[in-house]
Formats: structure tokens, C-alpha cells, sequence
């Protein structure tokens, strides 16, 4: 039986610049959706999966989410004189108490694989989840426990996949993969005539330890950044790795479309916000 998954990693090191102006001195992944900022479902989700430890990339410019996660005794010293249990209760909950938080800064901004590799540290010789938080997947059973109940099974590294209109295979990792979604081939943003399949990578990842040897030695690839994709398919050499088709909605809050919609969404969920969006509708 594999060893239980631990450890998160979220690689929050980059610029969001898809998002400026909001981004300039706001993280991409403290945009809220309704009322609960990105960063907040990404560790929600993770926690869910059973990770204890989560270990933030980051940056200067995200210093925010070091303070989303921290305690704020003053203001939770002024929800309780005034009374505000709920909200307090809701602000006690952001972070499980067994739960700990490790950040490492990035430095330059060398790719998402050469984010994964700073939390090698942190991470150790064992298997763990990587979460871009700004690919949202609203599953009732979340994305990474669906990944972690699979990978209970087989012990092999497991990058979650959804297919993509063959056009867009150029803003993604494409793999291509056996029948039994035993990973052949992935290769980092090909051309729609290139692309071995409209298969695409999004932002979840459970990966062995493994992947850290063969990200030392992966040099820039597309972009100039070093790929995480790469360093994954150095990894088909040596182990089996697996797609994983998850069950949930995506939304690409990296972009502007994705985000809003992500809101109206989760909006629409929220059974007093609906009513509220109804009657704006009509009006
Ligand atoms: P993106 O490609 O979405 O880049 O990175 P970005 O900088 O966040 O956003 P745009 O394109 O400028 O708007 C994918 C993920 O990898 C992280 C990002 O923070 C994001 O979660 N990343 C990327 C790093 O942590 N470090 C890097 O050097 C590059």
C-alpha cells in the first residue's frame, strides 16, 4: 500500500499578469470567489485530500497569503466583544489547527517546474499533491481526494487531464495515453497540428519523489521556463505515470472569462445570492 500523501505544494510564485491592473498589488490567488479568496478553496481542497502540511512558492508580492493563514488576534478579539461569533467561527476555520504552513520564496521566476523543485526541502522522499490555484474544480468529492483514493490503489504519479477543443492544445500540456490512461507521451503547449491528443494537463499533480531528480537536470524548454511538463516525461522512463479524468467543473480563473464565470457559478449555489442574481436579471 503507497505511503498516505501528506504534502501539498502550491507554486504561487508568478506574476498573474493576465489579471493587471488587480494583480499589481494583489495576488492572483487572493481574487475571492464570492466571498472566499482562491487561495482559501485550493488549501480547502488539499486539506480535504488529507494533506497536513502545505508548502507555499511564493514571492515578495504575495505576502497576503502568508497573512490570509496566519491568526489576526486583534480582530478576532473585536468579532468576539462585538458579538459576531459566526463570522469568528468562519475566520477560526480558514486553517485546521493540525495543519502547517511552509512558505519558500521562488526567488526568480524560472518556470513552474523550477517552482516545484524549491519545495523539495520541504516536501522530502514522498509522494505529494501540486495545486495551481488558479484552475478551480468544483467537485463535491474535491479533485485531490478523488486523486489520492486512486492512487491508494497503484502507488504511480497521477497528473489530473480534461480533453480541450483541438484548438486551444497550444495553452497546455498535452498527453497521450494507453487504455488504461497509462501516460505514453506529454508534451508542453503543441501546436494543434502537433498535438498527440486533445488531452490536456490542468493544475493538480500527485507525483513520487522521483520527479525531483529529473527536475535538477531539465533545462529550459518552451517559453525559456523550466517545465515542469519536461521533467515528466523524463519520469515515463523510469516509472509509470498515469492521467487521471476527474469528476467536477473546471474553470481557468487565470483568465478573465474563467473567473467570472467561476462567480456566477458558485453565485448561482449559494441559494440567497440566486435569488438576488434573479431579480437582477428581471430588472
Ligand atoms: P501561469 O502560467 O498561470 O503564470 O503559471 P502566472 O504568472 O501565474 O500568470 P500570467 O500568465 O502572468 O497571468 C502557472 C502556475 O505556476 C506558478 C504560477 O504562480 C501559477 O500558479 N509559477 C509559474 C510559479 O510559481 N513560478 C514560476 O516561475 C512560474
Amino acid at each position: 500500500m503507497p505511503a498516505p500523501v501528506r504534502t501539498a505544494v502550491f507554486p504561487v510564485a508568478g506574476r498573474g499578469t493576465r489579471f493587471l491592473p488587480a494583480t499589481k498589488a494583489v495576488p492572483k490567488e487572493m481574487l475571492p470567489i464570492v466571498d472566499k479568496p482562491l487561495m482559501q478553496l485550493a488549501v480547502e481542497e488539499a486539506v480535504q485530500a488529507g494533506a497536513t502540511r502545505l508548502v507555499f512558492i511564493t514571492h515578495s508580492s504575495k505576502r497576503a497569503i502568508e497573512d490570509h493563514f496566519d491568526i489576526d488576534a486583534d480582530l478576532e478579539r473585536a468579532l468576539e466583544e462585538g458579538g459576531k461569533t459566526e463570522l469568528l467561527a468562519t475566520l477560526r476555520g480558514i486553517l485546521p489547527r493540525d495543519v502547517s504552513c511552509v512558505y519558500i520564496r521562488q526567488g526568480e521566476p524560472l518556470g513552474l517546474g523550477h517552482a516545484v523543485l524549491c519545495a523539495r526541502p520541504a516536501v522530502g522522499d514522498e509522494p505529494f499533491f501540486v495545486h495551481l490555484p488558479d484552475d478551480l474544480i468544483r467537485a463535491e468529492t474535491g479533485c485531490l481526494a478523488q486523486m489520492a483514493r486512486e492512487f491508494a490503489g497503484h502507488g504511480n504519479s497521477l497528473i489530473a487531464v480534461e480533453d480541450v477543443p483541438r484548438e486551444k492544445t497550444s495553452s497546455y500540456g498535452i498527453v497521450a495515453v494507453d487504455d488504461e490512461l497509462r501516460m505514453q507521451k506529454i508534451v508542453e503547449k503543441p501546436a494543434p497540428a502537433d498535438a498527440p491528443s486533445t488531452l490536456a494537463v490542468v493544475g493538480r499533480y500527485l507525483l513520487t519523489p522521483r520527479v525531483f531528480d529529473k527536475l535538477e537536470t531539465t533545462g529550459r524548454g518552451a517559453g525559456g521556463e523550466i517545465q515542469l511538463t519536461d521533467a515528466i516525461a523524463d519520469l515515463l522512463a523510469d516509472e509509470t505515470v498515469r492521467a487521471y479524468r476527474f469528476d467536477g467543473k473546471r474553470y481557468d480563473c487565470g483568465n478573465k472569462l474563467g473567473y467570472v464565470q467561476a462567480n456566477l457559478d458558485y453565485a448561482l449555489a449559494d441559494p440567497e445570492l440566486a435569488a438576488g442574481l434573479q431579480g437582477v436579471a428581471r430588472s
